[in-house]
C-alpha cells in the first residue's frame, strides 16, 4: 500500500491518477488539468519539456549516477562552477543532496560546526521565524514553526535550540539582544514564507537581518527552496540581501529529479578548510551531485536565461494582480500576490473544503492548505491559462 503524504489514510479521497503531463497540463484518463501546483512548486518549465528530456536522455546513455565520494564527473562540475558563476556575491561552495530538507539540514549542520571549529561552542542556537516551514526532517522541523509538526513539540517538548519570532524588525532586534552570543545562525524563507501560510513580508526585514548578522557575528541562511528562481519576482531573494549560506532545491532540477544545494560564501568555507579533519563537514547523501539531476540543472538554468524567464514572471504577477484587482469576498482575510505566487487567505479553512474537486471539475488541478488557496504556477503558463486558474479560483466564492 502507498503511504501518501500528509494524509489521514483512512478518510483521504483517492487521488487522481496522472497517465501523462505536457506542458502546463496533468492529464487523469478523463480529465486534462492546468498545474496551479507545479508539482510542489517545482516544475517551472512545465511537463514533457524536449530540451530537459534531451539532456536526461543523453546523460543516462553514458551513465545515471556515480557516487561523489572519490569521484567526481563533469555535470557536477558544470553545475557547480555555473552556479558559483549565477549566484550573487562569493556564493560559490556548492554541496549537493537529494531534497531541499537535507539541504537545509546540511545548511544548519555548516552553521553549527562553523562555531564549533573555532572553538565557539556556545553558539548552539538557532533563530528561526514564526510559521517558517524549512521541511520535514527532525532539525528542519524544530526550526520550523508548522502547526502539523507540533506532535513533536508534544513529545518532546519545547527545543532549547530554536527561538522565533515574528518578522518584525523589532522582535528581530529583541532576539539579536538577547541571544547573539548563543546564536550561530538566523534561518528564514526570504521574503516569502510558504507552507506556512504563504505569508509574505518586506525587504527590509532582511536588510537589518543582514547588519545584525554582520554585527554580531552571526550566519544568515536563506532558505530559498521554495523562493529560488524566479518565485517572488527576484531571480533570488540573494540578488537583493546577500545571505551566508543560500539554500536552493525544487525548481533546481526544473522539477526533474529530486536534487538541491547548499551553497556557502568563502567566509564559511575556509572555516572548515585546514589541517585538522575532524574540521571537515561529515555530510555525504548517497545521490548527491547525481548526473542526471546535474544535468537537467543545468539545462534548466540554460532555459532560465535564455527564455528571459524573469519578463515571463513579472508578466504572471501582472496579470495576476489585473485579475484580482477588486477581488473580494466576507469569506477572504486577504489577497497576497508577489511574483510567480498568489494566495487568498481565507478567514476559516472549512471555507476551502470541496475545492480540490470543484476545480478538477473545471479542468484545474490545485491544492488547498491551512486556509490558504493559492496558484503557483508553472512559469510557461499562457495567459488565457492563468485567467482560467485564477476564474476558478474566484467561482469557488460565487456558488
Ligand atoms: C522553504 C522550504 N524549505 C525546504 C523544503 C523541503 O524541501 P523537500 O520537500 O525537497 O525536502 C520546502 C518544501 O516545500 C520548502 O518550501
Amino acid at each position: 500500500m502507498i503511504w501518501y503524504p500528509y494524509e489521514q489514510m483512512k478518510t483521504m479521497r483517492a487521488p487522481y491518477e496522472i497517465v501523462d503531463a505536457e506542458g502546463v497540463y496533468l492529464y487523469t484518463r478523463e480529465k486534462k488539468l492546468i498545474d496551479s501546483v507545479s508539482s510542489w512548486w517545482s516544475v517551472i518549465h512545465g511537463y514533457k519539456h524536449p530540451e530537459l528530456n534531451r539532456a536526461l536522455i543523453s546523460q543516462a546513455e553514458k551513465f545515471s549516477h556515480v557516487m561523489l565520494g572519490g569521484l567526481t564527473h563533469e555535470p557536477v562540475k558544470r553545475l557547480s562552477q555555473k552556479l558559483a558563476d549565477w549566484l550573487p556575491g562569493d556564493l560559490d561552495y556548492t554541496f549537493f543532496s537529494d531534497s531541499g530538507s537535507v539541504a537545509v539540514e546540511v545548511a544548519l549542520k555548516m552553521a553549527l560546526q562553523y562555531y564549533m571549529n573555532r572553538g565557539e561552542t556556545e553558539r548552539t542556537m538557532i533563530l528561526a521565524l514564526e510559521h517558517a516551514y524549512h521541511g520535514d526532517t527532525f532539525k528542519t522541523m524544530e526550526a520550523g514553526d508548522d502547526e502539523d509538526y507540533h506532535f513533536v513539540l508534544k513529545a518532546y517538548g519545547p527545543s532549547r535550540y530554536v527561538v522565533h519570532i515574528p518578522t518584525e524588525i523589532k522582535a528581530l532586534e529583541q532576539a539579536f539582544e538577547a541571544y547573539h552570543g548563543r546564536l550561530n545562525c538566523l534561518l528564514v524563507e526570504p521574503l516569502l514564507q510558504g507552507a506556512g501560510g504563504m505569508r509574505m513580508y518586506d525587504v527590509s526585514f532582511l536588510k537589518r537581518a543582514r547588519e545584525l548578522c554582520d554585527r554580531y557575528g552571526v550566519l544568515l541562511i536563506f532558505d530559498e527552496v521554495a523562493t529560488g528562481f524566479g518565485r517572488t519576482g527576484n531571480r533570488f531573494v540573494s540578488d537583493l540581501v546577500l545571505p551566508d549560506i543560500l539554500v536552493l532545491g525544487k525548481a533546481l532540477t526544473g522539477g526533474y529529479i529530486g536534487h538541491a544545494v547548499t551553497v556557502a560564501r568563502k567566509r564559511v568555507f575556509d572555516g572548515f578548510y585546514d589541517e585538522h579533519p575532524e574540521h571537515a563537514l561529515m555530510h555525504g547523501p548517497t545521490f548527491m551531485g547525481n548526473a542526471l539531476a546535474c544535468s537537467v540543472a543545468l539545462k534548466s538554468i540554460e532555459l532560465f536565461e535564455t527564455g528571459d524567464y524573469m519578463s515571463k514572471i513579472k508578466r504572471i504577477e501582472a496579470v495576476t494582480r489585473r485579475e484580482m484587482e477588486g477581488f473580494t469576498d466576507p469569506r477572504i482575510r486577504e489577497i497576497r500576490i508577489m511574483g510567480g505566487c498568489v494566495c487568498a487567505e481565507v478567514t476559516d479553512a472549512s471555507v476551502l473544503k470541496g475545492y480540490q474537486q470543484f476545480a478538477f471539475e473545471r479542468g484545474v488541478f490545485s491544492r488547498p492548505f491551512l486556509n490558504c488557496l493559492y496558484a503557483m504556477v508553472p512559469y510557461v503558463i499562457r495567459e488565457e491559462e492563468l485567467v482560467k486558474v485564477l476564474d476558478t479560483m474566484k467561482a469557488w466564492f460565487r456558488v
